[in-house]
């Protein structure tokens, strides 16, 4: 039986400031099951780190929850005490690891010292025994690839990776059962990035974490691990499916477009597809159209997109779910 770790239910999150409303986040479903890798991708702006910070019940300054619910684990991260979700959620239940978090490590403290404020801000007090748990942590960094002399250094004396590992592994030292992360691979080299990839699928087979939500905005990154994937747009989702069929069998226009517009080059240097850019921008998520957001930029766009937002339908051959109106006749 599948077990449904996070539950999104018409989810809601603006962005309110001296600047206006940004409907950043604006009516997404979704579910994840134990055990998923699943990617969330779409063009930079959609949405995909906003989702990420509502998930986690507690979403960055100015990001208010408007509206539906997050349960992780069948708790409602809107209906419970921040306490709750700072002591039972984060890092045991879910950990975190934000977009270009591994710039957030403090450049005059060595990692050691790092980790101990991490600690006590996670769990409330300092650790008693520090240098006993300074060994688990170093023991726990191994399974990152991480040497334990990383714990001696300075963020300015690490790679790129190895910071990345080092947030990584702080993120996952309380072995939660689902691991968010946002953009771990943008700001590395392509070798860098495989191998940071083979780090969460070695996560997953050792048993650290069960679950990985890996936002990317880069399709061939989440082919590399991911078993499901939804692409955003404009602050919504408009196709949950398995990657593979995402990359080989995409349903909605936004989806095929987005495929096309991915370079995809054979081993003898010639590119495999030709590559096709989307027309137009995305709307401004200030004001965003009443109807479908994909409508002004879609080429098989029907009269009713432009009015009405659509739900999801399953594709009559396809057990995917699709936000498009053109998928209406074969039922919902
Ligand atoms: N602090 C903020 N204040 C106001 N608007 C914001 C803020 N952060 C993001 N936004 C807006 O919210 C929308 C969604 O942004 P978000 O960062 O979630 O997108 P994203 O998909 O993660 O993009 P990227 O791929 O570039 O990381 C965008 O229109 C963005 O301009
Ligand atoms: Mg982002």
């Amino acid at each position: 039986m599948t077990e449904e770790v996070i539950k999104i239910e018409d989810l809601k999150g603006y962005y309110r400031g001296s600047f206006g409303i940004v409907h950043a986040v604006d009516g997404v479903l979704l579910s994840v099951n134990k055990g998923d890798i699943m990617g969330i991708a779409g063009e930079s702006g959609c949405g995909k780190t906003s989702l990420a910070e509502l998930i986690t019940g507690r979403p960055i300054q100015l990001l208010q929850h408007e509206g539906g619910q997050v349960y992780v684990n069948d708790l409602s991260m809107y209906g419970v005490d921040d306490e709750v979700i700072r002591k039972e959620i984060l890092c045991k239940v879910m950990g975190y690891v934000p977009q270009a978090s591994q710039n957030s490590l403090n450049p005059v403290k060595k990692i050691r010292n790092f980790i101990l404020d991490a600690m006590r801000e996670r769990v409330g007090t300092k650790p008693k025994n520090k240098e006993k748990v300074l060994n688990q942590v170093a023991e726990h960094f191994k399974k990152l690839g991480l040497e334990k002399s990383v714990m001696d250094k300075y963020p300015h004396e690490l790679s790129g990776g190895m910071k990345q590992r080092v947030v990584v592994g702080i993120s996952t030292l309380w072995n939660p059962l689902i691991l968010i992360v946002d953009e771990p691979t943008s700001a590395l080299d392509v070798t860098t990035q495989k191998l940071l990839i083979e780090t969460f699928i070695h996560l997953k087979k050792i048993g650290i974490v069960e679950t990985i939500l890996f936002i990317s905005h880069d399709i061939p990154v989440l082919a590399q691990i991911c078993n499901k994937c939804v692409i955003m747009y404009a602050g919504r989702i408009v196709e949950k499916a398995s990657m593979d069929d995402i990359i080989n069998n995409p349903q909605h226009p936004y989806t095929k477009m987005l495929m096309f517009s991915i370079a995809c080059f054979n081993p003898d240097g010639s590119a495999e597809t030709k590559l096709e850019g989307i027309p137009g921008i995305p709307p401004d998520l200030k004001n965003p159209p009443k109807g479908c957001r994909f409508y002004p930029r879609c080429s098989s766009r029907l009269e009713k997109c432009k009015e009405n937002y659509p739900p999801f339908f399953i594709p009559r051959t396809e057990s995917n779910p699709v936000a498009c109106w053109l998928y209406e006749e074969v039922g919902d």
